[in-house]
């Protein structure tokens, strides 16, 4: 792999991390062909739908992403994986969805920043978000549908299905700072933990894999996913994460570092997330959520989803577990 991808104008704009690059490594030839594949297809498809549309979705294809779930397709199709139009099909549809669910969630979210630049609304508005979400929702379905898999549609909608429950579920458990561990466990699963389940899945319908062993690692280092990103949410610095510290809080989402953090601090417990305006106020209760240790036991639970995860993991040749399981510690140590 290049090490960067191009924009629309042919310019690299994000280099591979480090750890994603490791990934690559273990994965091997046909992993990183199979990538750059994956890339040249998200392009074309980014430039082939009209140009006002093409733009913002364009846009946010070409402002990389760490293209985890496209990685675990591959990853869970055996070592080596098959080359197949099928395969790239299928981890072009879920990158797509992931794309369409940040865009929409960014909405829903309110946020100004993603992967260090200005959201697909702050810069075209909440409409023109809708739809450019939807652009990319339309043709994930259209990716997977072209390679005929009933399996794959199905796998796939499910998954879309359970993350716009989840968004919904988030939704209405806003400001309520009484949400408990169980449900913000499930709201995870539901938003996030799911399309690496459907990703994983993918993957082992084109390859020999057990589908439902797979998937369950999936969803587990999934989980782990959300977890980090909401302890990153909490600790910054927004140059690592490309999102503003606190911004969970600021739109009303309890996160599980204060879930934990209310039970060791009574002005958390006071406090009310609807008074929390601003980032200078975020900020000062990030510094207190991270002064009651929570921080580190939330990344202890990840921790253990993780550990789980590898341990779960069927029989698999070395080289295909190796690299799951570089993904899973890859997870906690979070790509950035
Ligand atoms: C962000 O996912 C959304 C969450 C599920 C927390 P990623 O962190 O994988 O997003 P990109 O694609 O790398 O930007
Ligand atoms: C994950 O939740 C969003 C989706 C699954 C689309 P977040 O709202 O925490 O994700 P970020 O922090 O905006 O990336
Ligand atoms: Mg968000
Ligand atoms: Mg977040």
């Amino acid at each position: 792999m290049s090490g960067a991808r191009p924009d629309q104008a042919g310019q690299a704009v994000s280099a591979v991390a480090p750890s994603v690059q490791a990934v690559l490594d273990a994965g091997g030839e046909p992993v990183v062909r199979l990538m750059e594949r994956i890339e040249r297809r998200m392009a074309e498809l980014a430039t082939g739908h009209g140009p006002l549309l093409a733009r913002y979705a364009g846009d946010t294809i070409a402002a990389g992403g760490k293209r985890l779930r496209p990685l675990l397709v591959c990853l869970a199709a055996d070592a080596p994986p098959p080359e197949t139009e099928a395969l790239v099909r299928a981890a072009v549809a879920v990158e797509l969805v992931h794309g369409a669910t940040l865009v929409h969630d960014d909405v829903l979210d309110g946020s100004p920043l993603r992967r260090g630049r200005p959201t697909v609304m702050a810069a075209g508005g909440r409409r023109l978000a809708t739809a450019t979400g939807d652009l990319l929702f339309s043709r994930a379905f259209a990716e997977l549908a072209a390679s005929g898999s009933l399996d794959a549609v199905r796998i796939l909608s499910r998954a879309s299905s359970e993350l716009a429950r989840g968004e919904l579920m988030q939704r209405s458990d806003a400001w309520n700072a009484e949400v408990g561990v169980a449900r913000y466990l499930e709201r995870c699963r539901l938003k996030t933990a799911v399309l690496f389940r459907a990703a994983c899945e993918l993957g082992a319908l084109e390859g020999s894999g057990e589908a439902v062993a797979l998937g369950a690692f999936g969803e587990q280092i999934g989980l782990a996913f959300q977890i980090l990103d909401d302890v990153l949410d909490v600790s910054g610095p927004p140059e690592r994460t490309g999102k503003p510290r606190g911004a969970d809080l600021l739109d009303g989402t309890v996160t599980l570092p204060l879930i934990i953090a209310r039970s060791r601090d009574v002005a958390l417990r006071e406090l009310d997330v609807r008074k929390v305006t601003g980032s200078a106020a975020a900020a000062a209760v990030c510094e207190r959520i991270t002064a009651t240790g929570a921080l580190e036991v939330a990344k202890g639970r990840a921790l253990e989803l993780v550990e789980r995860a590898k341990r779960d993991l069927p029989a698999l040749t070395s080289r295909q577990r190796a690299a799951l399981d570089l993904v899973a510690d890859g997870v906690v140590e979070r790509y950035s």
